[in-house]
């Protein structure tokens, strides 16, 4: 008799194992990572928390929206002074994040750096919004995010429609005042913008308009976005066939990056994923406070808000979702292709400061694009930063000089002309406001 020889496996069957091999792999490098992590309070911290770290009062408010989303909205009633919280007449102000992003983009550098605490300083009433699908907008009265693939059929024009005037009447409500000042980053312009264009109740809501970083046309987008288009089919699939309809990889992602980030040796590597996508390396990014920035961005959103923005790339406009086909355009919108937003009847003051180095919203897509299509409104401030990118306007470390002093006077102007008497002081003046490297347009 004879032996069978062994069969080897042939080469096709090492490249298929290749893959669950290399899975497991990467899998384990990222659990010892995340058990390996060095401490940091700041990055478990959630944003009340964060706010009470440094010493200030924070108020949390659950908003129901019209379709019964809950959004949680963050308050910093008054600044550290606590002589402060008896004066009558501070301004109202709403900050409101980006794609992707929540309400701790405001206060994730220290006091003398973010947005939020500095408001809160110079003597205003500071509220924070967060948008449906985000960590702080995951619950809904009926649906379920976690099962109920409805959840998350919403894209940046519910948030407009919807979160939006939400948000602000609470504002308003809960401070007692007729009108508020709004600052809008990105994405938190665009659905501003968006709402302006149709609701005649929201313009006596807002006293003024403070664009950063506006992404309202992105037909000039760069850097990594750009070179992944070919996803887009992919990502138009998974948002009509699956029925998980998170941006469900994003949020793997952020788990991953979280503990990955934490860990001194990968902060360039972190930081460049963050350029790659931002605009090139900028010297006001603090990389020290990587692992804080990693555990908080890529909060949550759907796929089919990321398709409506892959829409306004690709069609180099800005309209209302398209939903693929005639007969649901004409269901949703009375017309086969869905309606553009005219950005003329915005007639709200509004102020623009944008980076000539972000990849996202480019220099093109701002000049040529939407200060022309605003020409039914005041632009009163039109400034643009030679070297900031789409993130310095949140995190730089020097923000709160370039962009929130600005702002914090221009709402103090607003303020005082609204006042007859002169009885009372409207917050105090931070910092000096400077040009150095700022260039005025
Ligand atoms: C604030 O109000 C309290 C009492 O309501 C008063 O004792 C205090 O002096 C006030 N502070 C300022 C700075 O006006
Ligand atoms: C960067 O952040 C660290 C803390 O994370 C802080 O100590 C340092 O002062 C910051 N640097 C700048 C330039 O703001
Ligand atoms: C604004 O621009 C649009 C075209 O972009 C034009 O149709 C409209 O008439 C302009 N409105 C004013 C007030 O100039």
């Amino acid at each position: 008799h004879h032996t069978r020889p062994s069969r080897k496996p042939s080469k096709g069957y090492y490249c298929i194992m290749a893959f669950p091999t290399t899975f497991v792999v990467i899998i384990l490098f990222m659990v010892i990572l995340a058990l390996f992590a060095p401490e940091n309070g700041e990055c478990r911290m959630n944003v009340p928390q964060t706010i009470r770290k440094w010493g200030y009062p924070v108020e949390t408010h659950n908003v129901i929206t019209e379709d019964g989303y809950v959004l949680e909205m963050h308050r910093i009633p008054h600044g550290r002074n606590k002589g402060m919280s008896n004066t009558t007449c501070r301004p109202v102000i709403l900050l409101q994040h980006g794609l992707e992003m929540d309400s701790s983009n405001w206060v994730d550098n220290p006091p003398e750096q973010a947005a939020a605490y500095v408001m809160a300083d110079a003597g205003f009433d500071v509220w924070m919004g967060n948008v449906r699908g985000n960590r702080y907008g995951r619950k809904h009265i009926k649906l379920d995010s976690g099962t109920d693939a409805k959840f998350w059929k919403f894209s940046w024009q519910d948030m407009a429609d919807r979160d939006l005037p939400a948000l602000v009447n609470r504002a308003l409500r809960e401070s007692g005042v007729d009108s508020l000042h709004y600052v809008g980053h990105s994405q938190g312009s665009l659905i501003m913008f968006a709402r302006l264009s149709e609701d005649e109740r929201l313009k006596k809501q807002i006293s003024s308009f403070h664009a950063l970083a506006p992404a309202v046309y992105v037909a000039n987008i760069k850097g990594l976005f750009r070179r992944f288009q070919f996803a887009i089919p992919m990502l138009r699939w998974w948002n009509s066939h699956s029925t998980i309809g998170e941006l469900v990889p994003v949020s793997l992602f952020r788990l991953a990056s979280a503990s990955i980030c934490a860990h001194t040796f990968s902060f360039g590597i972190c930081s460049s994923i963050l350029f790659n996508i931002a605009g090139p390396q900028s010297q006001y990014y603090n990389e020290t406070r990587t692992p804080v920035y990693f555990s908080h961005v890529l909060s949550g959103t759907s796929a089919r808000n990321v398709v409506h923005w892959t829409q306004m790339v690709i069609d180099r406009a800005t309209r209302k979702f398209d939903f693929g086909s005639r007969r649901k355009n004409m269901a949703a919108y009375k017309s086969p292709n869905p309606p553009i937003y005219d950005f003329s009847k915005v007639t709200v003051p509004v102020h623009i400061y944008w980076g000539a180095k972000d990849w996202l919203v480019s220099d093109e897509d701002i000049e040529s694009r939407l200060i022309p299509a605003l020409n039914g409104t005041r632009i009163e401030t039109r400034r643009k930063f030679a070297d900031y990118n789409h993130f310095d306007f949140v995190w730089g470390t020097t923000a709160s000089r370039d962009v929130y002093s600005p702002i914090i006077n221009d709402v103090k102007q607003v303020e005082a002309a609204k006042l007859e008497s002169t009885t009372c002081t409207i917050g105090l003046p931070v910092f000096p406001p400077s040009n150095e490297i700022i260039r005025v347009t």
